[in-house]
């Protein structure tokens, strides 16, 4: 039978109290984890979010009664004890903070009682994540989930320090918005008071924070809750949180610099981590033929080399195609892997074919120099030395090489590139390696749609020096766009916006917008543009990701308290339902029959 916890008051978290407190009286609180009962002495370890501490009852120091509820105790009980703090009688548990110290219980509240829970509340579970997920409040529990969501706030709330102290207005915008079928998938809601019509859910707030410029609030910060409907990864949720911000009268640089000491901030106070700045910065071209990658993991080398020119007189088909077609030959030097079996080369085929490698020629130096190759038969042999030359290739190396347009070439490569280091297992996660990656491309040309798409968003200002070039060659202008990437992963991007109607238009033309269709769709913003708008900027983080790289994580469902899965859907609330004809009818909604399309 459940107690009250009347006339007691906790006086402390159970990771609170240390050797310091010995001699105290204390009043503590929390779930039991685990229950020794050795005959006269029973041992609780009780676990709140601070941590787990070790009670102690002893037949005589506390009652009859409470003594026999102690030994009834299970896990996932959740009491409340009051006693003194001692130092331990038994050996120091070195493995936790309150590992100097017992509580000698002198009474014990039994609050509520448990049933065994499905999984065992403990660090580094084992159980399916399904299971996990099903019950994600007791999932919650565990104690790294905890350190993790507590992690995420202390995130929050510098953040919200940090850029008041520089400024910054913490504003919210609507959640129910219009759809602009710009960017990803919108996640719908219907209007039951204007039938047919439907509300979208913010991708982001990039229009509305732009208005708020426009309106002269100058700088502006949220940490705004985003909806998208695009196909899940680890690093990627339908609803996910975005620390979101904009800024008037400034230009590339300003954005840089109060985002690098914010990232510093951030690394510093939480991780103990030193962000040396100036951020270290890239152009997109430069981390495409480097890295093969707009997010290039520079915790490592193994960078791409263009062999293009090397080759360009073979007669091997497939490098003669490759470059009589427009595309590049490159190549990367896994430095020491030239003893790399046959089967598991053959696996990196497989891996390149999955990014779109028509297939994948190497060389594998070996310690003696002699070389094992997919392709030398179709070289001279000068032409495989001047290859091996080219890559820096020694003994013992493999030398990876991929022909084809250069988007594949940089994926496949880049890709290969990350693959390797996981294999060879040289990706340290304590590191933390931050890069800017600038001067992004502007647009980005669909072959699905025949058209060009915005590569950031359409509001997105190109670089002055390349707007002669916007009419005739659209492809090759840059934009005034930044990305902040940390090991691989895109943290955040933003951009210097368009704030001149001339080129705003212009931008929608090139993305195949009719004039009616922009005005439709964008027509606020084109209006606000007309009477007084600063030129502004901003930027936005992934808040979920910062906190997953942060907490070293591997997947973003660890640091958000309730993720959805792969298909979007909530194990735990069940999370899309069907709903009652009534609310169906109240918002004129039929539904079609999947099997029938009827
Ligand atoms: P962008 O679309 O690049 O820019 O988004 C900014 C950052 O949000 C994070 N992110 C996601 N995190 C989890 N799950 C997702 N599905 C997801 N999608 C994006 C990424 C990304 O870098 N309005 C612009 C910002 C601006 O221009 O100011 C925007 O939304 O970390
Ligand atoms: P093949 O003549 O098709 O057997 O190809 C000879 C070698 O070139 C094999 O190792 C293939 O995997 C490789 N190869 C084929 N296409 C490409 C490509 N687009 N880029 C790099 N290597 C390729």
């Amino acid at each position: 039978m459940a107690e009250s916890m009347r006339g007691l008051k906790r006086s402390h978290r159970c990771g609170e109290l240390s050797s310091a407190n010995i001699g105290e009286t204390v009043t503590v609180m929390g779930w039991v984890q685990k229950n020794r009962n050795k005959g006269g002495i029973v041992f609780v370890d009780l676990r709140d979010r601070s941590g787990i501490l070790q009670l102690i009852f002893e037949n005589g120091s506390v009652s009859e009664a409470d003594f026999e509820k102690a030994g009834r105790l299970r896990s996932e009980f959740v009491i409340a004890a009051v006693g003194t703090v001692e130092a331990r009688s038994g050996a120091v548990n070195e493995n936790l903070a309150t590992g100097e110290i017992e509580i000698r219980v002198r009474e014990l509240r039994i609050l509520s009682e448990s049933e065994t829970p499905p999984f065992p509340i403990e660090e580094n579970s084992k159980t399916k994540e399904e299971l996990r997920l099903k019950y994600r409040y007791l999932d919650l529990r565990r104690p790294d989930l905890q350190r993790n969501l507590m992690m995420r706030s202390r995130v929050a709330t510098l953040t919200r320090q940090f850029l008041a102290d520089e400024g910054f207005l913490e504003i919210e915008t609507p959640i129910l918005v219009g759809s602009t079928p710009e960017g990803a998938r919108d996640y719908l809601v219907p209007s039951r008071v204007h039938p047919g019509s439907f509300y979208a859910l913010p991708q982001s707030p990039q229009l509305f924070k732009q208005l708020l410029m426009c309106s002269g609030y100058d700088r502006y910060f949220q940490i705004a809750k985003c909806f998208r409907d695009e196909d899940l990864r680890a690093d990627r949720q339908p609803e996910f949180t975005q620390i979101d911000m904009e800024l008037s009268f400034v230009d590339v640089e300003d954005v840089l610099d109060v985002n690098e000491r914010l990232l510093a901030k951030i690394f510093k106070e939480i991780l103990g981590v030193e962000v040396p700045l100036p951020i270290p910065r890239m152009t997109w071209q430069e981390a495409m033929n480097r890295f093969g990658s707009d997010k290039p993991d520079i915790r490592f080398g193994m960078e791409l080399v263009d062999v293009s020119e090397v080759v360009k007189n073979s007669q091997f088909v497939v490098f003669k195609g490759a470059l009589e077609s427009g595309g590049s030959v490159r190549g990367i030097n896994a430095k020491g892997q030239g003893a790399m079996p046959r089967k598991k080369i053959d696996k990196l085929v497989d891996f390149a074919k999955d990014f779109g490698a028509k297939g994948l020629a190497y060389i594998a130096i070996q310690e003696d120099g002699a070389i094992k190759s997919s392709f030398a038969k179709f070289m001279t042999e000068e032409e495989m030395a001047s290859l091996i030359k080219a890559m820096d290739g020694e003994n013992g190396d493999l030398l990876l090489f991929a022909a084809d347009k250069n988007k594949v070439v940089w994926d496949v490569l880049g890709n290969l590139r990350l693959e390797i280091a996981r294999q060879l297992d040289i990706l340290n996660k304590e590191e933390y390696k931050f890069l800017w990656v600038t001067e992004f491309p502007l647009l980005e040309w669909s072959d699905e749609q025949n058209r060009y798409l915005a590569m950031h968003h359409p509001f997105t200002m190109p670089m002055e020096e390349d707007l002669p070039f916007i009419d005739t060659e659209p492809g090759k202008v840059r934009a005034k766009a930044y990305d902040i990437v940390l090991n691989g992963t895109e943290l955040g991007g933003g951009s210097v916006r368009i704030s001149n109607n001339d080129i705003q238009n212009k931008m929608f033309e090139v993305l195949g917008f009719t004039k009616e269709r922009a005005e439709e769709q964008f027509g606020f913003l084109l209006n606000a543009f007309k009477y007084g708008v600063p030129p502004h900027a901003g930027l936005a983080y992934g808040l979920d990701r910062m906190v997953m790289l942060m907490a070293k994580e591997d997947s973003i469902r660890d640091v958000i308290a309730f993720p959805k899965v792969k298909d979007a859907s909530c194990l735990m609330t069940e999370a899309p339902t069907r709903v009652e004809q009534k609310q169906l009818d109240e918002l004129g909604i039929a539904l079609v029959d999947e099997s029938t399309g009827k």
